[in-house]
């Protein structure tokens, strides 16, 4: 029997619990692993409250990315073997805050050397999501590229994005982030009250990309700094986005591999601020679910 962390009622945090099942077995095109480590993200609650529906089965196994030990590989598969490290999303809904789940092939690539499980295990949710907001607007050298919600895991890693391309990168966040943004090599304007005009008075002819990571008001108040409404992407809130004439984000293809590449050769780190046992998932959840998190939070089974 292998251990995975559930959810069994969809709602508060009080349903989730840590159980036992068969460790999964691929089907084609797909992978098992051991999982080494598994990246926590705000869809992990989300997805627990309903937010994305209430109809899928119950208990729904936790956890959208990680890193592992293939096991085992299905029919079909001929770009992984056993024994070989790797990092993707879980398939079919099996989790990655588990000891062991199922991959798919297609989505999924050898971790090299560089990286380390725990990293690893922040970039096929965060890092995708970093990589594909950075380029989802068409930006050059010298542009500026201002991150709402800087100080969390996508937006750390966006800001750092946005330095091997030379932009000049703004993150917004809170004041205990200041340092964090700085190191990026970003301008740092602290969230709250009178942000959109400390932004107005640091770039008073706007920004060529406004990419959002908060949504809701957070995301209306700083929409007009955008020069064009269509310069705004928003990876937390799609619906606010395309009301304000901007996008929601864009998952593009080959993201998986590019971003590891980047961070292989260490321009980008996930910045992995905290990790805790399979037995704490609940913890590690909560951390995430406060909304305030200095950067990723990764579970080790
Ligand atoms: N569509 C997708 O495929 C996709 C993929 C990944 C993530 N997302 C979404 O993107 C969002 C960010 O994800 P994440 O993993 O980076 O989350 P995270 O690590 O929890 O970071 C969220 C950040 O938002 C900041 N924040 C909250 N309110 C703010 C405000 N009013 N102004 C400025 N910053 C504020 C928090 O920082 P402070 O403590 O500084 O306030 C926190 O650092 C989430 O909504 C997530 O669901 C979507």
């Amino acid at each position: 029997m292998s251990a995975v962390f559930v959810f069994t009622t969809y709602g508060g945090p009080e349903g989730q619990q840590l159980i036992e099942r068969e460790a999964p077995a691929p089907r084609a095109g797909e992978i098992a692993i051991e999982v080494r480590a598994a990246g926590v993200n705000p869809a992990d609650w989300k997805r627990r409250e309903g937010a994305f529906g209430t109809r899928g089965r119950l208990p729904a196994a936790m956890g959208l990315e990680a890193a592992g030990v293939v096991t085992a590989v299905g029919e079909g598969v001929e770009d992984f073997a056993i024994g070989d490290e790797v990092l993707g999303a879980p398939a079919r809904g099996l989790g990655a805050f588990a000891e062991h789940t199922v991959l798919d092939a297609s989505a999924t690539v050898a971790k090299p050397e560089e990286i380390s499980f725990t990293d690893a295990a922040a970039i096929p949710v965060a890092g995708t999501t970093a990589y594909d907001l950075t380029h989802q607007v068409e930006i050059e050298a010298g542009q500026t590229l201002l991150v709402l919600g800087a100080g969390g895991g996508v937006g750390r890693m966006a800001l750092q994005i946005a330095a091997v391309h030379e932009l000049a990168a703004i993150g917004v966040a809170s004041e205990s982030k200041r340092e964090l943004i700085e190191a990026s090599g970003a301008t740092f304007v602290p969230s709250g009250e009178g942000v959109a005009e400390r932004m107005r008075a640091l770039a008073p002819d706007g920004v060529d990309v406004l990419a959002d990571l908060v949504g809701g008001d957070a995301l209306r108040e700083l929409a007009p700094l955008a020069k064009d409404p269509s310069l705004i992407v928003s990876a937390a809130d799609a619906t606010t986005a395309v009301e304000l004439g901007g996008a929601g984000r864009e998952q593009s293809e080959g993201v998986l591999g590019k971003i590891t590449g980047v961070v292989q050769y260490g321009l980008v780190d996930p910045h992995v601020v905290e990790t805790f046992p399979l037995s704490q998932a609940a913890e590690a959840i909560a951390m995430v679910e406060s909304g305030h998190a200095h950067g990723k939070i990764v579970i080790i089974p």
